[in-house]
């Protein structure tokens, strides 16, 4: 009998402990905020899944669409003997692109999540499709610094794909520390192949945060379920409201749940009292334009081998090379 191939697991023990810390901190603070990686439990990947495949959200479609087009150029782009580290690995229809595209070029795939859970079904899943690739998934918060561990076999150039523009979500000072970091895992000749979000007219950013059908609005809202769930905090949901705008100043699509009265509610022991339209400040997503991002990338060490858009120019994804 064959054995069964399995991919290691090497778990950093991402550290939830000081959420709650983190959340009390935050609605305690003033302005009131909390920090969007709450959105992720079980109901909230779902959502955010079903976001994606919304009319109005271009972001994933686009993506897709350029990682299709592009794909063989990008594997050209990477050679052979390439180790494949993807952070968030949610979801893994963009990774199937590339290596469908690589075929033997890719001997190893290092998928990096926070989450053990989808991590660990992302790992089997690509494992399963991918007969002769080499899977070791990390669990580990990448938002702090990772090191590549030493691995059972050899590659030539280490990529690191981080697709979905969730590095939007990084206030711009962060989204520099996070390349700096990057950089120093990949070192000189390492590869960053990113998603980025673009500056666009504000309609359509505006509805791509305000669908139609609600289900931003939903997974929004979802946080304060959470919060009643896993923080022991009486939030009337119905006693709040979706609000998502772009703010030209900050560049961002800002994401708030906003108090529709003043009322009280009760998280973990604490009372947290709101004013009449008081928001919480759920999420930013910010926005470059590709000379914003390129200069970025050059701070912290990189230079750009090529980018691609999308007709429209909305999304970028970009590769970069470490100096
Ligand atoms: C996963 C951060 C890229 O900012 O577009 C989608 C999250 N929030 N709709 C984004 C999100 C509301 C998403 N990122």
């Amino acid at each position: 009998m064959k054995a069964k191939r399995t991919s290691i697991l090497l778990d950093l023990h991402p550290a939830l402990t000081n959420i709650t810390g983190e959340v009390l901190q935050g609605l305690t603070a003033q302005p009131k905020k909390l920090p969007p990686k709450l959105f992720y439990d079980d109901r909230g990947s779902q959502l955010f899944e079903s976001i994606c495949d919304l009319p109005e959200y271009y972001l994933t479609r686009t993506e897709i669409g350029i990682l299709t087009s592009s794909a063989q150029e990008i594997a050209a782009l990477l050679g052979p003997e390439v180790l494949l580290i993807e952070y968030g690995s949610g979801n893994s229809r963009k990774i199937r692109i590339l290596l469908d595209a690589l075929k033997h070029q890719a001997v190893g795939y290092v998928p990096i999540d926070i989450s053990r859970e989808s991590l660990a079904d992302a790992a089997s899943l690509i494992l399963a499709d991918y007969p002769k690739l080499k899977v070791a998934a990390i669990c580990a918060d990448y938002t702090q610094s990772v090191a590549l561990p030493a691995l059972p076999f050899t590659y030539r150039k280490p990529v690191v794909f981080f697709p979905g523009s969730t590095i939007g979500n990084f206030q711009p000072h962060e989204a520099l520390a996070f390349l700096k970091s990057v950089a120093a895992l990949l070192q000189k000749d390492g590869l960053l192949l990113i998603g980025v979000d673009l500056k666009k007219d504000a309609r359509v950013l505006n509805a791509a945060y305000n669908d139609a059908q609600g289900v931003t609005a939903e997974f929004n809202l979802n946080l304060l379920r959470r919060l009643n769930r896993e923080f022991q905090a009486d939030f009337i949901v119905d006693n709040f409201r979706h609000l998502a705008f772009y703010n030209p100043h900050r560049n961002c699509i800002e994401m708030h749940l906003q108090s529709q009265f003043a009322q009280t509610v009760c998280i973990g022991g604490k009372k947290i009292t709101f004013s009449p339209w008081e928001t919480i400040h759920t999420e930013d997503s910010f926005k470059y334009s590709v000379d914003e991002f390129t200069q970025l990338a050059s701070q912290a060490g990189m230079v750009p081998e090529r980018i691609w858009t999308d007709p429209n120019e909305w999304f970028a994804v970009a590769l970069f090379q470490v100096q």
